[in-house]
């Protein structure tokens, strides 16, 4: 295992998408999180980048006790400079960022740069090394910057400037790849999907011991999904799945997900039709966050009302629910222990998260160690189908914050019947996979239209499709027109009480993704 501590930059995470793409497990932790706590032995170090200076007052810093590791350390841009400040370099802050791609001469052999060839690095930095600590050898600089890359390679401690996880780095990969392979000697190819099922089925099971019973929330989605089938793998029909039909999930979502989750995968499945509840209480809301409160909490009696009935079962076999599964990924895991502290922007959706208060239950996450990649790859390794894996995010709410102004069966309806064709063209296209996210809005507006000899007064519908990485920036997606017209012209044709259709063509920010 390769240990990254996060300096908080804006690129720790895909340090450990690199290592884990070369088929190496790592983990990422704090910065200044005490080497007595780690619960395994790193067999190299990886110190990542940070907004910090290191002779700043309040700066992090490492817990000395990694240097007594003896074992290999790479330090990327500000922990390049944790390790000259800690063996006695110097760092200078520069008048100007250097931000941007640069290239670099190498300039004595490395081990780290071994087969290289690419002198171009991205760099992102403010301060830099003004004098090598004594011991360090200069492997690359740049014309403007005399010390881009040091080494000790008798004490195995590497540092660069310029970060190697980023994509702007060509042959960055390899440099990592030099440093986790070739230095720190750990076999690539180690860590796969398939011996992440084995480890986790038999981690499942003795967390969950031999008589103990698990219950969780599956909404269809991909993530909740895996969780649940590697519950079912490991201990059967002690894991309860909870499926709860809130009325406003897309056109036939809930039937196919139930029949995929109870047929194909052999899941205990209890779905909960709730949607005449749920459109009830939703009847005259207008307000986007009241609708979204007004279905978290109803999601959650619910679901604690469904729990409580299967725990009178449970009881009467003389078993308990100890457990709650939820299918949180590394990317939450990452934000929560990242130095920075939780972020601003952590969603408010996380339905679920509510449960644990009230239910007493012990949290079990099979995927937190998963970016949403790797939990694709071992969905289709799990034989989940492929709809269902690659199957776009979905909100919580659903169509009721894709139903603008009031929620009532009739509009959620004419949302449905749009979305479904909107997405079925757009698989037909050959599209999905390279649009992030698509669905039909209802506008809450009437327009004049003009069909056979006669005016209609109907609705709109807004089209809405983006490409995105991380949800948290978006843009629209450049369709070809040909497709957009088919959309169109099947959706005005084919729902009824639609007349007009419009592309939406905002990005994010300033926009969201969701209208609501
Ligand atoms: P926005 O609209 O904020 O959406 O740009 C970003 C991503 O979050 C999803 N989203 C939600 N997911 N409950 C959820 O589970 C919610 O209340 C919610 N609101 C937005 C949205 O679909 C997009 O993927």
């Amino acid at each position: 295992t390769i240990l990254i501590l996060d300096f908080g930059s804006q690129f720790s995470h895909l340090i450990a998408r690199r290592i884990r793409e070369l088929g190496i497990y790592c983990e990422l932790l704090a910065c200044n999180v005490k080497i007595s706590d780690v619960k395994f032995k790193p067999k190299g170090i990886i110190l990542s980048g940070g907004p910090y200076s290191v002779y700043e007052e309040g700066s992090p810093h490492v817990d000395p006790a990694v240097w007594d590791l003896k074992v290999p350390v790479l330090g990327i841009c500000y922990g390049l400079q944790e390790i000259a400040h800690t063996m006695g370099g110097k760092v200078q802050r520069c008048d100007k960022r250097e931000y941007g791609k640069a290239e670099i001469d190498i300039v004595s052999p490395s081990r780290l740069f071994a087969g290289l060839s690419h002198p171009t690095v991205w760099m992102s930095h403010g301060d830099s090394l003004s004098a090598a600590p004594a011991g360090f050898t200069v492997v690359a600089k740049t014309s403007s910057s005399p010390f881009v890359a040091v080494e000790n390679e008798e004490k195995k401690i590497y540092g660069i400037q310029f970060h190697p996880e980023v994509t702007h780095t060509p042959e960055g990969t390899m440099l990592i790849k030099n440093f986790v392979a070739g230095i720190c000697g750990i076999k690539s190819g180690g860590w796969s999907m398939n011996s992440f099922i084995d480890t986790e089925i038999e981690r499942i099971r003795t967390i969950v011991g031999p008589t103990a019973e698990v219950i969780g929330a599956v909404s269809g989605g991909v993530d909740s999904t895996v969780a649940a089938k590697l519950l079912n793998l490991a201990i059967g029909d002690r894991f309860h799945a909870i499926m709860v039909d809130n009325g406003v999930m897309r056109l036939r979502e809930c039937e196919e997900a139930s029949v995929e989750l109870r047929e194909k995968l052999g899941i205990n499945l209890t779905v909960v039709d709730a949607a005449d509840l749920f459109l009830g209480k939703l009847k005259g809301v207008t307000d986007p966050e009241k609708k979204r409160k007004i279905i978290g909490n109803t999601f959650i009696e619910i679901f604690e009302a469904e729990a409580a009935k299967l725990e009178a079962d449970v009881e009467k076999k003389g078993r308990k629910i100890e457990f709650l599964l939820q299918g949180t990924l590394y990317p939450d895991v990452i934000e929560s222990v990242s130095f920075k502290g939780p972020s601003a922007t952590i969603k408010t959706h996380h339905n679920v998260g509510g449960l644990l208060a009230n239910m007493k239950l012990k949290l079990i996450e099979p995927l937190r160690e998963l970016f949403k990649d790797e939990v694709r790859a071992l969905g289709e390794l799990l034989k989940i189908d492929a709809n269902l894996i690659w199957r776009h995010p979905f909100p919580g709410p659903g169509i009721a914050i894709r139903v603008l102004g009031e929620v009532t069966p009739e509009q959620v309806r004419i949302a449905r019947e749009a979305d479904y064709i909107y997405i079925e063209e757009i698989k037909k296209a050959g599209l999905y996979r390279k649009i992030s996210q698509a669905y039909a809005a209802l506008l809450p507006v009437k327009a004049v239209g003009v069909m056979g000899d006669h005016r209609t007064y109907e609705q709109v519908i807004a089209l809405r499709a983006v490409e995105t990485t991380d949800f948290m920036t978006a843009d629209w997606f450049e369709f070809p027109y040909d497709v957009l017209k088919k959309i169109s012209s099947r959706i005005i044709n084919e729902v009824k009480g639609v007349n007009r259709c419009v592309y939406d063509i905002s990005s994010k920010p300033p926009a969201t993704i969701e209208w609501e």
